[in-house]
């Protein structure tokens, strides 16, 4: 493979990710220190807490990715960075250390939106991976994540049409918050998953949002029906309102998780198909934290396939935060002849597209 080769480095929220890629697509290798045991005591990321964590594991996360890939900073053609969006605090580290390395080992700079790294992490390849087709123009492309839903259209690299987003709570958001109000344990995304596997009784219907005539989403509806049928759950076998130790019984918390998931699943598949067959799409890219989730997966697969449609979606660890999917945004940002200043700065509310 040909092009760059990319250093990227990712702190955006509380995974500490460093990779190096070519050309915008071959992993070399991407080192990922998860935080998520970190938060887990207080049911949530405590922002102040990342920060260190980011500071704390960042140098030891740069030596694996260097030693995995067998290259140093100066055999790099660039240092990507994620800028924004997220957390202030854990984007300047991340910032700051990208910074120093170009500073250090005179490479160009280029940062990196990370929305846009959970759409490229679709271009990505392991490192024995064979060879595949690249998502073909247009695409639609949903992204799914604990801070972010949206669709947007791409009619090429790095050209977004934003179509619709959520109005409210981010669908990773409603499956962490749901996941605290069950008494799983955080992130309650891969929590309510495993539980919901177990249910037996499918037959627990939640509201769907459905927002006709736009691409939009909302989940705070779901969210309050969610509190609302597991108070009245939890009534019914007799546990206390107040103390969330008492948790439901396994079968119930299964049925429920079961309905929840249902629920985000159907408006995100039905909405993503539906805007892909209206524009025309020729492919349909899926990413983001949520991605991870397999009911959405394939449930999205079938709607592609019924739609003639390829569906090019990462795999779970590609999907969650990491370096390698920046390394791919940022390739091609240097192709496209973007460089930062040693001036760059963390930009918490960096959007993707506007309407
Ligand atoms: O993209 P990501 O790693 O970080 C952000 O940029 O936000 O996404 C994290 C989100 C969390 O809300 C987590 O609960 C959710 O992704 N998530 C899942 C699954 N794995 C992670 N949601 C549903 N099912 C999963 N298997
Ligand atoms: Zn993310």
């Amino acid at each position: 493979m040909t092009g760059p080769l990319v250093l990227a480095v990712e702190s955006s929220c509380d995974e500490t990710g460093i990779a190096v890629v070519e050309g915008g697509r071959r992993i070399h290798s991407n080192v990922v220190a998860s935080q998520t045991a970190l938060h887990a005591a207080a049911g949530g990321i405590v922002p102040e807490v990342a920060a260190r964590a980011h500071l704390r594991w960042i140098v030891p996360v740069l030596d694996e990715a260097l030693a995995d890939s067998g290259v140093t900073p100066r055999d790099v053609d660039a240092i990507a960075v994620t800028y924004g969006p997220g957390l202030a605090g854990s984007l300047l580290v991340g910032v700051n250390f990208a910074k120093a390395l170009a500073l250090v080992h005179d490479r160009p700079l280029v940062g990196v939106n990370h929305l846009e790294g959970h759409l490229y992490a679709a271009w990505l390849l392991d490192p024995g991976e064979a060879e595949r087709e690249e998502p073909v123009f247009p695409l639609v492309a949903l992204i799914v994540s604990g801070g972010h839903t949206f669709l947007v259209e791409m009619t090429d690299h790095l050209t977004y049409r934003l179509l619709g987003q959520t109005l409210d709570d981010a669908a990773g958001e409603a499956f962490d918050k749901v996941g605290r109000l069950l008494g799983l344990s955080y992130p309650g995304g891969p929590a309510i998953q495993r539980a919901a596997e177990a249910a037996t009784r499918r037959d627990v219907a939640f509201p769907r949002a459905w927002l006709p005539g736009t691409y939009d989403f909302s989940f705070s509806g779901l969210k309050t029906a969610a509190r609302r049928v597991i108070a009245g759950a939890r009534a019914e076998e007799g546990l206390p309102a107040d103390d969330p130790a008492a948790t439901l019984s396994d079968a119930t918390t299964a049925e429920l998780a079961w309905g929840f998931q249902e629920s985000v699943v159907d408006v995100l598949a039905t909405k993503a198909a539906r805007a892909a067959k209206e524009i025309g799409a020729r492919s349909i890219v899926l990413g983001g934290g949520v991605a991870a989730n397999s009911v959405l997966r394939e449930r999205l697969h079938h709607e592609a396939e019924t739609l003639g449609l390829p569906l090019i979606v990462p795999r779970p660890g590609l999907c969650t935060d990491n370096g390698a999917m920046i390394g791919a945004a940022g390739a091609r940002r240097f192709l496209a002849g973007e460089r930062a200043g040693l001036d760059l700065d963390a930009r918490p509310s960096l959007p993707l597209a506007t309407r």
